[in-house]
C-alpha cells in the first residue's frame, strides 16, 4: 500500500519504520515545517495543506496522521475532514492480532503488540511496542496505549486517553475520555475523564483545564 504520513517528528520516524516491516511504501511526509511541497529522493514533503494536492498525484494511497500527541491527532483528522476509509490500518508483522479483534482505521499497532480476542480498538489510536489488549477490551478513538502497558480483559478506555509505559488497568475497570494515566501505575478502579492518576494503586493528581478536545 502507498502511505502518506501526516507528521513529521519523532513518532513519524517510528511508523515510518512499522510501515516498511508491514511493506508499505511512503510516498508523502506532510508536515507544516514544510513550507511548500516538493520532491526528493522519490518521495513528496509539504504542508499537510498538500495533502489533496499527493492524492491527485497517488489517488489510491492512504493517509496515517504520525503524531505522537491524541488531541494533535484529532484536531488534524477534523481539518481535513477526509472519509474514514481513506486512513491506512497498520499492522507490524511481529503484532499478534486475534481473529476476532477489530481495528479502526488509521490506527497503528506496534511490534509485539498482542490484541485478544473480542477486542475493539478505535480509530486513529497507537498501540505502541509490546502493549498487551485483553480479550473484550473497547479502546475508543485517538487513545494511546504506550509501551508495555497492559489492559486486562474487559477494560474499557474511552477516547483520547494515554495509558504510560508499563502501565497496568485490572479488569473490567474503566478509564474516563482524555484522562493519563502515568507510567507504571497501576488502574484498580474506574478513574473519571480529563485526570492525571499515577501510581500504585492509581490515585488522581491533577483535573485538566483543557475540556472538549
Ligand atoms: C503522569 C505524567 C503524565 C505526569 O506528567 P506531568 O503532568 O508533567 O506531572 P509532573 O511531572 O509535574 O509530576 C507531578 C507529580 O507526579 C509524580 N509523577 C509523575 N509521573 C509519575 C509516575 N509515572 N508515577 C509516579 N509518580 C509520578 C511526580 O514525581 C510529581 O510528584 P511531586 O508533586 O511529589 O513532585 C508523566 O509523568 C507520565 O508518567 N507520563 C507517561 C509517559 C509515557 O509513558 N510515555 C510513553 C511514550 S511512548
Amino acid at each position: 500500500m502507498k502511505l502518506v504520513l501526516i507528521g513529521a517528528g519523532g513518532h513519524s520516524k517510528v511508523i515510518r519504520d512499522v510501515a516498511h516491516n508491514a511493506e508499505h511504501t511512503i510516498v508523502a511526509c506532510l508536515d507544516d515545517r514544510y513550507k511548500e511541497l516538493y520532491f526528493t529522493s522519490g518521495m513528496y514533503f509539504g504542508p499537510i495543506s498538500a495533502v489533496k494536492a499527493v492524492l491527485l498525484v497517488h489517488p489510491d494511497a492512504k493517509l496515517v496522521i504520525a503524531i505522537g500527541d491524541n488531541g494533535t491527532r484529532k484536531t488534524i483528522m477534523q481539518k481535513l475532514m477526509l472519509p474514514s476509509s481513506l486512513y491506512a490500518t497498520i499492522v507490524h508483522q511481529q503484532a499478534v492480532i486475534s481473529p476476532s479483534a477489530k481495528i479502526g482505521y488509521g490506527t497503528v499497532i506496534m511490534p509485539g503488540a498482542v490484541i485478544n480476542a473480542d477486542a475493539v480498538v478505535g480509530e486513529h489510536t497507537i498501540i505502541n511496542t509490546r502493549a498487551v489488549i485483553e480479550h473484550d477490551n473497547a479502546v475508543e478513538d485517538f487513545a494511546h496505549i504506550s509501551p508495555g502497558a497492559v489492559l486486562a480483559g474487559g477494560v474499557c478506555i474511552k477516547q483520547g486517553v494515554h495509558i504510560g509505559a508499563n502501565a497496568t488497568v485490572l479488569p473490567n475497570v474503566l478509564v474516563g475520555e482524555w484522562t493519563t494515566i502515568g507510567a507504571g501505575a497501576v488502574v484498580v478502579t474506574n478513574m473519571p475523564s480529563y485526570v492525571t492518576a499515577v501510581g500504585v494503586p492509581a490515585t488522581i493528581i491533577k483535573t485538566k483545564m483543557v475540556r472538549g478536545i
